[in-house]
């Protein structure tokens, strides 16, 4: 095969207690991309719709993941790339990680599958840290694994999949606002208090427990954040409503999805998914900041080669 076109889906990071470590694939939202064979080496962006972003290879996540690619790649040959761009830039649902693993995967394919998804998940890395300058794996890991995944060590690099409830769904609003992970970084604090840790890394294992196990009340009790989200959440406008929406109309958990500015909803069934979507677009409209609302399932199978 010597061309295909592939599906990268969407991911909410960090999913209020997992900073930097936890992560979930989106079925409802992502981009497109066709990953082409050439004679010629090199990675070339030949085609970019949907976003002001850069063809440049160098200075294109998806073009900088395909040569950390190519560089361990047993292969003479290079790789044409077009993108089109659904995920917004800055959204914080997984703009960058969409292209940079989109691009590895297919490229992955396309050779025959030589690398693993561990491997893969390194190199897309490399876009990650062009885009916000940490080579963070919370958004690339779930789109190459699909479900949940969890980084349980950075390193070495240890990706731990983790199944989805067959009754999860998320509803993810995005305001129509950017916020550059890179600058939602810089505000965090370095240290942590003892107090907040131990908080912390009770609800990641709740959470994990919770998924394992489909226990919906556990998955909702554990959805808290107690180090990044009172922070962030102040660059996000109505938050704080919007969560408080969420939750009264059914929702088991909510929080911001990976820097903001889209915040997520989990809920059991669709049908609640949908309440809760209706439930904060009304408290939305009345911020009078446009915004884009989505209510998917989760993607158990991560990138998937589309006709
Ligand atoms: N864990 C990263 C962060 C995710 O919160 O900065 C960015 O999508």
């Amino acid at each position: 095969m010597e061309e295909i076109r592939v599906f990268c889906p969407a991911t909410i990071a960090n999913i209020s207690c997992g900073f930097d470590v936890l992560g979930v694939a989106l079925d409802a939202v992502g981009d497109e991309m066709v990953v082409r064979k050439t004679h010629e080496k090199g990675i070339r962006i030949t085609k970019l719709e949907g976003q002001d972003l850069p063809l440049e290879t160098k200075k294109n996540v998806a073009g900088v993941a395909g040569l950390a690619f190519l560089e361990k790649a047993d292969y003479n040959g290079g790789f044409e790339i077009e993108i089109y761009k659904k995920i917004k830039a800055g959204s914080g649902i997984g703009s960058s990680a969409a292209s940079s693993t989109g691009a590895v995967w297919a490229m992955n394919y396309l050779l025959g599958n030589p690398f693993s998804k561990t491997d893969l998940v390194k190199f897309a890395m490399e876009g990650e840290k062009l885009a916000s300058g940490v080579a963070h794996a919370d958004n690339v890991a779930p789109a190459l694994f699909g479900a949940f995944t969890l980084v349980r060590s950075y390193t070495p690099l240890d990706i731990i999949p983790i199944k989805n409830p067959s009754e999860l769904f998320a509803t993810v609003i995005h305001p129509q606002i950017e916020i550059k992970t890179a600058d939602s970084r810089k505000i965090l604090k370095t240290n942590i208090s003892l107090e907040n840790g131990i908080k912390q890394w009770g609800n990641v294992g709740g959470l994990i427990a919770g998924l394992f196990t489909e226990d919906y009340d556990l998955i909702g009790r554990s959805l808290e954040d107690h180090i990044i989200e009172p922070i962030r959440s102040i660059l996000i406008p109505g938050f704080d409503d919007v969560k408080k929406e969420a939750l009264s109309a059914g929702a088991m958990g909510c929080g911001i999805s990976g820097s903001g500015p889209s915040i997520f909803a989990f809920s059991k069934g669709k049908q609640t998914a949908d309440i809760v979507a209706d439930a904060i677009k009304k408290t939305y409209q009345n911020i009078g900041i446009d915004f884009d609302i989505h209510v998917s399932k989760i993607n158990s199978e991560g990138i998937k080669i589309i006709k």
